[in-house]
């Protein structure tokens, strides 16, 4: 694993951008992408700068069970607002989180998945080591699937939603072998809060207790952090 240090989120996402640009320059067209406060200084930087994506195809990791993307909440929205209202892609693709069968959504996703290899992958992290909504526990091995939230997610993720009680208690994420199965993968943590997970990812045993250790198997990952995540290693 690569590791970059930097100052605050703004100069995470100008290094995060770059390195993009050098897998497009080198011929990358798919782009996986991730939702949460950690990438958004990344798509500020697309958003502002002339890369043309019309050519490209996105797929992003998950969505909440129940939400459709008009909810504000929602990660279409979140995706919407953030990047597709300002970049046109060829064809972006998130999980249905309104589909009447969950499951069959999911098989639909990895099919998109396998017609469309992940050339760069962007990730944030959970305070529990989760990627995408892959929580502790989750089979390395798994494809998309419907996922019951962790406690600590449920509570992480409340400041977004009016309660606790309105967070979504499922998602359906794509699973841990797909994002695997990126050429590139890069990972944005900021906050002291992320540290005991990113020293666990960096240095800890490879175990489906902490689901991003796996990123230790892979051989071109390269974590983005603050100072304050990057405090344990
Ligand atoms: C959510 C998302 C993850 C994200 C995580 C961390 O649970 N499903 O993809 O990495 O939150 O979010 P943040 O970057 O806001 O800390």
């Amino acid at each position: 694993m690569k590791i970059i240090k930097v100052n605050n989120a703004e100069e995470g996402g100008a290094i995060a951008f770059t390195l993009l640009k050098e897998a497009m320059t080198s011929g990358a067209k798919t782009l996986g992408l991730a939702t949460g406060s950690s990438p958004v200084t990344f798509y500020q930087r697309l958003v502002s700068s002339s890369l043309d994506f019309s050519d490209m195809v996105s797929i992003n990791l998950d969505e909440y069970v129940g939400l459709g993307p008009e909810h504000e909440q929602s990660y279409h929205h979140f995706m919407a607002n953030h990047l597709f209202h300002h970049k046109i892609f060829k064809a972006s693709y998130l999980p249905d989180g309104l589909a009447a069968d969950s499951q069959e959504a999911a098989l639909a996703y990895d099919q998109i998945i396998a017609e469309h290899p992940i050339d760069f992958q962007i990730l944030g992290i959970g305070r529990n080591g989760h990627i995408g909504f892959n929580e502790p526990g989750t089979p390395f091995t798994i494809g998309t699937h419907v996922v019951d939230l962790a406690p600590s997610t449920i509570e992480a993720n409340a400041r977004f939603f009016e309660s606790s009680e309105d967070v979504p208690r499922q998602a359906i994420s794509m699973g841990i072998a797909s994002i695997m199965s990126a050429e590139t993968i890069v990972l944005m943590a900021y906050g002291a809060e992320k540290a005991e997970a990113i020293y666990q990812t960096v240095h800890g045993e490879v175990t489906e207790a902490v689901p991003a250790s796996i990123l230790q198997r892979h051989n071109h990952v390269i974590l983005v952090l603050d100072e304050a995540a990057a405090s344990l290693l």
